[in-house]
């Protein structure tokens, strides 16, 4: 049985963060809120509970998790050295959403880093994430509380969707401010490797911290091979049931594609959906159209995308088409997300 706890994220009851707290400190397995994506959490240091993670989500045993602390000292126990340009990262991004990858220490059982003799570490700035993790008084492993190649959960209902009877807890917190995933930054390197972007971004990266790299796999579709620093990344990922085509190219034409391959399809008889932008819905009078976010505010094309990709598999739809998206600053995470949810299926207009 799963016991559902509601918290308001503006000022949870203390009593129910250390009962959710408890069962984290027993070994149980917690759904929580971030301010990224909802996570299932395990006290990293008991193993079993760690492998319970891997059964619940179906998740495969090579994919490393990170680990989510609610002080800065916590680091030191967890890592063997602390490169002075993650100081100033963590300053400048901590409590936040960027995951740092280092050299694990001795106490951090190889269950949770797959293996590898490196660990990635995040702070969440969310309230009740921050408070169960300090209640908790360990460290918690916590993917994303979805099923293994699901899109990652922003909303209570999916992770209720994809958990529910699997876990011990899930707290609702309500909606996930980011919607997309921490950016995964490889520290174990002279020059930093993003590995995963989130909503820190290379620029904001950057500024502090001069030249940063970004990990081929996160923008080619070789991430399907066992090149991909990020594990996580070489797995189908974020997939709905529905088939994903990108228009790509001038906005224009992307209408007009779109416009006529949902007429061909609608006569095929099948149930079409068009991921569209508020600039760009009122263009489309057939399919289901569902607007995932304001084009000149990418931020909210973040906050929405997974939440749509699972509203259109809730529609029973076919084929989706969705407009491309720039790339630039946070725009990189959205398309690398829909990306992979396509399977790198693109129509370049
Ligand atoms: O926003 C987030 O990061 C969410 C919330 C819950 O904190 N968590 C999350 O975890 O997205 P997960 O497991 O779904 O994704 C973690 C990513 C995977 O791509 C994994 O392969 C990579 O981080 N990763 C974890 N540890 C690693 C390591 N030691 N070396 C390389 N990649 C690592
Ligand atoms: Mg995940």
């Amino acid at each position: 049985m799963t016991k559902i706890i509601k918290l308001d994220k503006n000022n949870p009851d203390i009593k129910l963060i250390e009962e959710a707290a408890k069962v984290l400190r027993e070994g149980g397995l917690v759904a929580f809120p971030t301010e990224t994506v909802y996570g299932l959490g395990a006290n990293s240091l008991n193993e079993d509970a760690v492998k319970k993670i891997f059964i619940a989500k179906g998740r495969p045993q090579d994919n490393p998790l990170i680990l989510h602390i609610a002080e800065f000292e916590d680091l030191h126990r967890y890592v063997k050295e602390i490169p002075y340009k993650a100081v100033i990262l963590m300053k400048k991004f901590w409590p936040g959403p960027l995951t740092m990858i280092f050299e694990k220490s001795d106490i951090v059982p190889y269950i949770n880093t797959a293996g590898t003799n490196t660990v990635a570490l995040r702070m969440p700035s969310n309230r009740i994430a921050h408070l169960l993790i300090k209640h908790a008084g360990v460290p918690i492993s916590a993917p994303s509380a979805n099923l293994s190649g699901k899109p990652s959960p922003t909303e209570v209902s999916h992770v209720i969707h994809d958990l529910n009877g699997k876990v011990d807890v899930i707290i609702d917190g309500g909606r996930c401010d980011v919607g997309v995933e921490s950016t995964v930054l490889d520290m174990t390197e002279e020059i930093p490797i993003i590995l995963r972007p989130g909503s820190i971004t290379k620029e904001m990266i950057e500024k502090v911290i001069g030249e940063v790299k970004v990990d081929l796999a996160v923008s080619e579709e070789s991430s399907g091979d066992l090149k991909a620093k990020a594990p996580g990344m070489k797995y189908k990922h974020y997939s709905p049931n529905a088939e994903i085509y990108i228009v790509k190219g001038n906005l224009e034409n992307v209408i007009k594609k779109i416009q006529e391959l949902t007429e061909i399809q609608l006569n095929n008889g099948k149930k079409v959906g068009i991921m569209a932008t508020e600039q760009t819905s009122p263009q489309y009078c057939k399919g289901y159209v569902i607007v995932v976010g304001d084009r000149n505010n990418p931020e909210t094309i973040a906050k929405n995308l997974f939440d749509v990709l699972r509203e259109f598999d809730n529609q029973g739809i076919d084929i989706v088409y969705s407009e491309g998206f720039s790339c630039d600053e946070i725009g990189l995470a959205v398309m690398n997300r829909l990306e992979k949810a396509a399977g790198y299926k693109e129509i370049l207009v």
